[in-house]
């Protein structure tokens, strides 16, 4: 298995006032090259389970091992370069710098490998091109439309060749042409092997037909449907 969750839990600001339980007891298991759904309501864990799954924080109680990794036991340091080698994290707002031109914000994760300027940008007009932005490459992000937005932000998510790649409400911001765009993009990304995680409550995304499992989450728990 590549991801694995055993009995998570997450609890924000644990002991204080504001103390937030929003994971409870969840299990989980997704096999390398399968395209799974986490379908819940605002505020039900989605952001939350991804966070752990992406490696983002490890969990409050409870066992993960993502990619062959057990979260608790890393310490931040290497939590932070196993989550640069393993995951490719598609932001529901897509997190693109503005001012930063198109290439520029597909390459940034690779600043810290200490790569050459011309290996990453090779690297990006691989990606660029099969996501048809090429010639907003010399573009700031923040002239382009949301579709080619969108496929900036999943270059940037791929751009590491990552195993895992996980989309938080990608089609929030997409009309249902660029949501169909999006889906059969990462179609093509199962047929490569990679293995995908979404969060999203969209019918284009929960009830698409390459889903190999969709996972209902209720106020942070899960129920498999
Ligand atoms: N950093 C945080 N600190 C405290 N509480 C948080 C934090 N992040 C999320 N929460 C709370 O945890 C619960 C789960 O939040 P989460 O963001 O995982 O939900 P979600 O399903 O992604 O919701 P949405 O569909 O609105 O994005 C919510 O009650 C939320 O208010
Ligand atoms: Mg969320």
């Amino acid at each position: 298995m590549l991801i694995e969750l055993e009995a998570i839990t997450k609890i924000y600001n644990q002991g204080q006032a504001n103390e937030v339980q929003a994971l409870h007891d969840v299990s989980l298991q997704v096999a390398k090259g399968n395209m799974i759904c986490l379908r819940g309501a605002s505020g039900s864990g989605k952001s939350t389970l991804l966070g752990i799954i992406g490696c983002v924080f490890p969990p409050t109680r409870g066992r993960a091992v993502i990619a062959g990794k057990q979260l608790a036991r890393l310490p931040d340091r290497f939590l932070t370069l196993h989550r640069r080698e393993t995951i490719g994290f598609i932001f529901q707002r897509f997190n693109i710098l503005p001012a930063l031109t198109v290439l520029d914000n597909i390459t940034l994760p690779l600043l810290p490998l200490g790569m050459s300027p011309r290996q990453r940008k090779q690297r990006a007009r691989v990606l660029m091109e099969q996501l048809a932005i090429q010639h907003r490459e010399k573009f700031p992000a923040g002239q382009i439309s949301g579709g080619e937005l969108q496929r900036v932000a999943i270059a940037r998510a791929l751009i590491n060749d990552p195993p895992i790649i996980l989309a938080d409400e990608p089609t929030a911001h997409l009309d249902s042409r660029l949501s169909r765009e999006f889906m059969t993009i990462m179609d093509n990304l199962k047929a490569a092997g990679k293995t995908i995680v979404l969060a999203s409550h969209d019918p284009l995304v929960t009830d698409h037909p390459g889903l190999d499992q969709i996972l209902d989450i209720r106020d942070g728990s899960l129920h498999v449907s």
